[in-house]
């Protein structure tokens, strides 16, 4: 007999991911959508504080974060560029579900806006204002272990330098504007050239296309990808 392979490419394995990790807060929270959508979009008259008034996440994006740290439970998060929070408060608000077993510290940096966040979730959150990530990096604890971090600005060389210290093989990343020559694709480039990650260790996880997403009733656009460890991936015979 001649062996066969079946190669799953990256797309096939995008689309996935996106419908494990929406099944899994479909089943449980789903109830909870309408009380936590209340709470992002009440950040949006946070724009007043601004100094630099810029983009948001989309209400997808803000759904699709929340999916993911309710999955995979992180305990220490890190977010480079939290402008509003409306990305920083859909991962708190995840998390708030699982800090009865499972503590979970977040950290996040705006150099532009120093904008004071509401106390609409448990989760400890630690605002680094006007505050560049190299910076930031440099400021926290050498032995901080990072879980995961969201990367919705502009990584610097000397950030990947930070990073490699602070990270271990079971460190994710979720980049946001993932699309053509947009931030998140040259993120991607730098962690790779500054050997912070391997192609031999992590897959990316595509956007998820617009049409899976409207199935769990996504409407808005996200351009979010994750880079996920490989070994996070396991074949069940169920
Ligand atoms: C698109 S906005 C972030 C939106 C935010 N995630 C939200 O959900 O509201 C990008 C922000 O990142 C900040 N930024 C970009 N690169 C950064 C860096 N390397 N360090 C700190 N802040 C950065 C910008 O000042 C800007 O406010």
């Amino acid at each position: 007999m001649s062996i066969k392979t079946i190669n799953i490419n990256s797309f096939d394995l995008s689309s996935i991911f996106w419908k494990k990790i929406l099944d899994n807060s479909f089943l449980k929270i789903k109830p909870y959508q309408a009380e936590f959508f209340k709470k992002i979009d009440s950040l949006d008259k946070l724009r007043l504080q601004s100094s630099y008034n810029t983009g948001s996440i989309s209400s997808t994006t803000a759904w699709l974060l929340f999916s993911i740290v309710l999955f995979f439970k992180p305990k220490i998060i890190v977010e480079i560029g939290s402008f509003i929070g409306k990305s920083t408060f859909s991962m708190a608000l995840a998390a708030d579900f699982y800090l009865t077993e499972n503590s979970c510290d977040i950290f996040c940096c705006d150099y532009s806006n120093e904008i004071k966040f509401p106390n609409i979730a448990k989760t400890k959150i630690k605002q680094f204002h006007k505050t560049s990530s190299t910076e930031m990096f440099r400021e926290l604890d050498v032995n901080l272990n990072i879980d995961l971090i969201h990367v919705d600005g502009r990584l610097e060389v000397e950030d990947c330098i930070l990073l490699k210290e602070k990270i271990n093989d079971n460190t994710f990343f979720i980049m946001d504007d993932f699309e053509g020559n947009e931030k998140g694709v040259a993120n991607l480039f730098h962690l790779l050239n500054n050997n912070v990650i391997s192609r031999a260790k992590y897959c990316v996880i595509y956007p998820i296309d617009n049409l899976v997403g409207k199935t769990y009733g996504l409407i808005e656009k996200s351009t979010t990808a994750v880079l996920l460890p490989i070994k996070f991936l396991k074949i069940t015979s169920q």
